[in-house]
């Protein structure tokens, strides 16, 4: 067979392949999707040691008890973080009072620069009851891999860096387990009654 027709029988699976990897990825991202919810549960969060906005250390159960959001991003992050968090701080004002148990954790992905003193000056301008996370690289990763998120640095031209991140909201239910992502492309009001109804 002349080598050109055999290249040609070959690209076909060699192209089927990288639709097939495309598809994995897509596959990825739907697991944290609520309808793959059954089968991942178990597997998304889990334990974490970390350090607050405040400095004290906390771990995962102490947000156990009422439902919560959780959020990995960093204060340098130009514009999907704040845009979240602001997001997030219309959701936690329209539960109102009957919300305050609620809370939404902001989890870094740049303990480097994000100390918890950056963390608090930063969070003053959202929402009380999102609290900001920090903690050693190691423990930092360990929570990042525990949540299935991903987190890069990545240089920037003036010899600085910025980071990758995902951008997933996490729902956990006040047990601490994974629900699904929790969807901010809706009213707040209509947002706030979903965290409610699970209090
Ligand atoms: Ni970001």
């Amino acid at each position: 067979m002349p080598l050109s027709a055999r290249a040609r029988q070959l690209a076909i699976p060699i192209a089927a392949f990288a639709v097939g990897l495309g598809m994995l990825g897509g596959v990825a991202v739907l697991t944290l999707t609520p309808s793959a919810r059954q089968s991942t549960t178990a597997e998304i969060g889990g334990p974490f040691q970390l350090v607050t906005h405040d400095g004290r250390p906390v771990t995962e159960r102490d947000f156990k008890g009422a439902p919560h959001l959780v959020f990995f991003g960093f204060t340098h992050c130009p514009d999907v973080c704040p845009t979240k968090l602001f997001e997030i701080s219309e959701v936690l004002r329209a539960t109102g009072d009957r919300g305050k148990a609620l809370r939404a954790l902001f989890i870094t992905v740049d303990p480097e620069r994000d100390t918890p003193e950056v963390l608090k000056s930063y969070l003053a301008s959202f929402d009380e009851r999102i609290v900001g996370l920090t903690g050693s690289p190691e423990a930092v990763q360990a929570t990042t891999r525990a949540y299935r998120a991903f987190a890069r640095k990545v240089p920037t031209k003036d010899g600085d860096y910025t980071m990758e991140h995902t951008s997933l909201v996490y729902l956990m239910d006040r047990t601490g387990r994974f629900v699904g992502s929790f969807n901010l492309g809706r009213p707040p009001a209509e947002a706030a009654q979903d965290l409610l109804r699970r209090l």
